[in-house]
């Protein structure tokens, strides 16, 4: 990875996404900044409505405009995304950055072969014959995988097991050879042998093609098996961002630790009581002046309760938003 660190394919930078609600204005993602290397995986961890989704969906302009608004950079391509027109926005989507969301059924068309749609993928963003494509996406069926791929291409999504069409999915996102590969909980809906060979999949792929991977999950085992660095976050902020190993190994941020403590696969055998994190993440209507997770954290100070810390950096590659990050032992 040292080879790759000074070159970037996206960066994210002071990102904000605020939606125009019923009941009010909210922050989901609130000043997030990172970067993904090519063939890096970056993973974005966190409980559920923290903010990952929103993160990639802002990325990418998935979100209703009417209701959405942006600031910050998102660079990607030597241009800042949030800047392009919808109609230049679709250029990337599907060709520069491939996407793979949980349900493969929302990036498929139930009344067309899925040979149809990749080729139909292909030609919209490179110059390829209506037979080169073909080729191309039975190539790219092959390699993810699928048994029979010339077979396969004639057959609809229906027709295909849940593991099948997220492999076609991968194959539609990768076959314009992206620099940037986004997954949603890509293997949250598959069983275990299934998900287990989907990342091996998607790993061996972005090596292949050095694609740099932004990956969303909040399994932590998911996160051992594919990510090199990581983004954890909490409440629309990153409140911590390492290498994986720092991830496991060294932990700062208490809810870092919580997260890691309340994963059944990492901490079970030495420990058969799970240690939940107390309390609730707030609402986005409610969110606390100081630092966001206080209510929740065992090592909360009133300093904690009244000063919201900043990102900053506690080792070379390691950032955490904690006043009490070198004190983290305390906690174990
Ligand atoms: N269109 C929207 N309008 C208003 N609020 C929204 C909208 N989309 C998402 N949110 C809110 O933004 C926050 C972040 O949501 P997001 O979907 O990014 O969470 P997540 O981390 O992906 O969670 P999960 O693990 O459940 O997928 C949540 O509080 C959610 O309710
Ligand atoms: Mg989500």
């Amino acid at each position: 990875m040292t080879a790759t660190a000074t070159q970037t394919v996206l960066s994210v930078d002071n990102l904000r996404t605020g939606f125009w609600t019923e009941t009010g204005d909210v922050t989901a993602v609130d000043g997030v900044s990172f970067s993904v290397a090519p063939g890096e995986v970056l993973g974005v961890v966190g409980e559920s409505g923290c903010g990952k989704s929103v993160t990639v969906e802002s990325i990418m302009r998935l979100l209703d405009e009417k209701y959405t608004s942006y600031t910050g950079e998102v660079n990607f391509d030597g241009k800042n995304l949030l800047d392009l027109s919808e109609k230049e926005m679709q250029q990337y989507r599907g060709s520069k950055v491939g996407m793979i969301f949980q349900d493969p059924m929302s990036s498929l068309n139930p009344v067309y072969t899925v040979g149809e749609q990749i080729v139909e993928g292909i030609r919209a963003h490179m110059d390829l014959s209506k037979a080169d494509a073909k080729a191309r996406a039975i190539e790219m069926l092959k390699l993810t995988g699928i048994p029979s791929p010339e077979k396969r291409f004639s057959e609809y999504p229906h027709q295909l097991s849940g593991g099948m069409r997220q492999r076609v999915v991968i194959a539609m996102a990768l076959a314009c050879q992206p620099k940037l590969l986004i997954a949603d909980e890509p293997t949250t809906a598959l069983d275990v042998t299934t998900q287990a060979q989907i990342l091996d999949l998607i790993d061996n792929l972005c090596k292949e093609f050095d694609t740099g991977t932004i990956f969303i999950t909040h399994d932590l085992g998911v996160v051992a098996e594919i990510c090199h660095r990581v983004v954890v976050m909490y409440l629309g902020q990153v409140i911590e961002e390492t290498n994986v190993e720092d991830l496991f190994d060294n932990p700062r941020h208490p809810y870092t630790l919580g997260l890691i403590r309340s994963t059944p696969s990492m901490e079970a055998e030495q420990d058969e009581d799970l240690h939940i994190i107390p309390g609730r993440v707030p609402t986005l209507h409610n969110v606390p002046s100081g630092c966001r997770f206080a209510a929740r954290c065992a090592l909360a100070t009133d300093h904690c309760r009244e000063n919201a810390p900043e990102l900053e950096e506690f080792a070379p590659g390691h950032k955490v938003r904690c006043f009490r990050a070198a004190d983290i032992e305390e906690m174990k």
